[in-house]
């Protein structure tokens, strides 16, 4: 299997002003294979978000590398793609015309890059929406016209930072439902955060669960199901298991020393 990202034994600590920094990030090691749709779940301020600046480049960390496709030097600012809670559409820019705003930045000519959108679009089921401003679109279908904007970067790797965290149960439950069925025609690669177990559970193929500050990597489960076989998922007795596992993890109620991950790593890679 191809890798995509290799992070290891990242360490960020954030000067504060007062006699200790603040430690955001100890000794996190992941990977993220071709074409894997991995979850990252973990409390509110474990440095999930300072993990993805990390990862894109925005921050340099005090400790630990980042390697894309095997090369720890490269630089992966503009090669990794960032979406945010916040939709953050520009208002007076159609749907389409924010879709290609990542397109155009790249210099790619307006009417290449508007096409390539409309292929997308019908894709996202945002057909008909193209010549839309966003205060008339839905929640849901911001986010969607958002995520179709990072898409369309074409980067190496996604990097979704609680990308339905600010919607409604609703929404958010058929933007899941969305995902999970679009993914497979993607052909991308994607680091998934949130805080939400569940939301992970019916999305990737793979979970990592951070500790509370400082943020530990403590948990890697591969979720044991095809994506497809994912309805209901929650009846079955091995993923119930499965997801009160993972949230021993996140409640930091583990009975048993933390396997896989950290254990692992200690053992000599250093
Ligand atoms: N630029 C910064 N300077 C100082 N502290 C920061 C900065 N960014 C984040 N932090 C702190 O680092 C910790 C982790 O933050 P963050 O990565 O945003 O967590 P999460 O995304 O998991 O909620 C928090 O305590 C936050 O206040
Ligand atoms: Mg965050």
């Amino acid at each position: 299997m191809t890798s995509v990202l290799e992070v290891q034994h990242v360490t960020m600590c954030y000067e504060t002003g007062h006699s200790h920094p603040l430690v955001a990030l100890e000794n996190i090691t992941l990977h993220i294979n071709q074409g894997e749709f991995v979850g990252l779940v973990g409390p509110s301020g474990c440095g999930k978000s300072t993990l993805l600046a990390v990862i894109a480049g925005l921050e340099t960390p005090t400790a630990g590398t980042v390697a894309l496709h095997g090369d720890k030097s490269a630089k992966r600012l503009g090669r990794v793609a960032y979406m945010l809670q916040r939709d953050v559409l520009l208002p007076w820019r159609t749907a389409l015309d924010n879709a290609i705003t990542g397109l155009q930045v790249q210099g790619v000519g307006r009417g290449v890059a508007r096409g390539r959108a409309r292929q997308l679009f019908v894709e996202f089921g945002l057909t008909g929406f193209e010549r839309a401003y966003p205060a008339l679109l839905s929640g849901g279908m911001r986010q969607r016209v958002a995520f179709a904007r990072t898409v369309l970067v074409g980067s190496d790797l996604l990097l979704l930072d609680e990308p339905f965290g600010a919607l409604d149960a609703i929404t958010r439950a058929s933007l899941q439902q969305w995902l999970a069925a679009i993914w497979g025609k993607l052909d991308a690669t994607c680091l998934f955060v949130t805080h939400d177990v569940d939301e992970a559970l019916l999305l990737a193929d793979r979970v990592y669960v951070m500790s509370k500050r400082p943020g530990r990597m403590c948990l890697e489960r591969r979720i044991p199901l095809e994506r497809s076989q994912r309805e209901g998922m929650f009846a079955r007795p091995e993923i119930a298991k499965l997801k009160a596992e993972l949230r021993a993890a996140l409640f930091d109620e583990l009975e048993t020393p933390i396997p896989s991950v950290v254990d692992s790593e200690q053992g000599g890679k250093q």
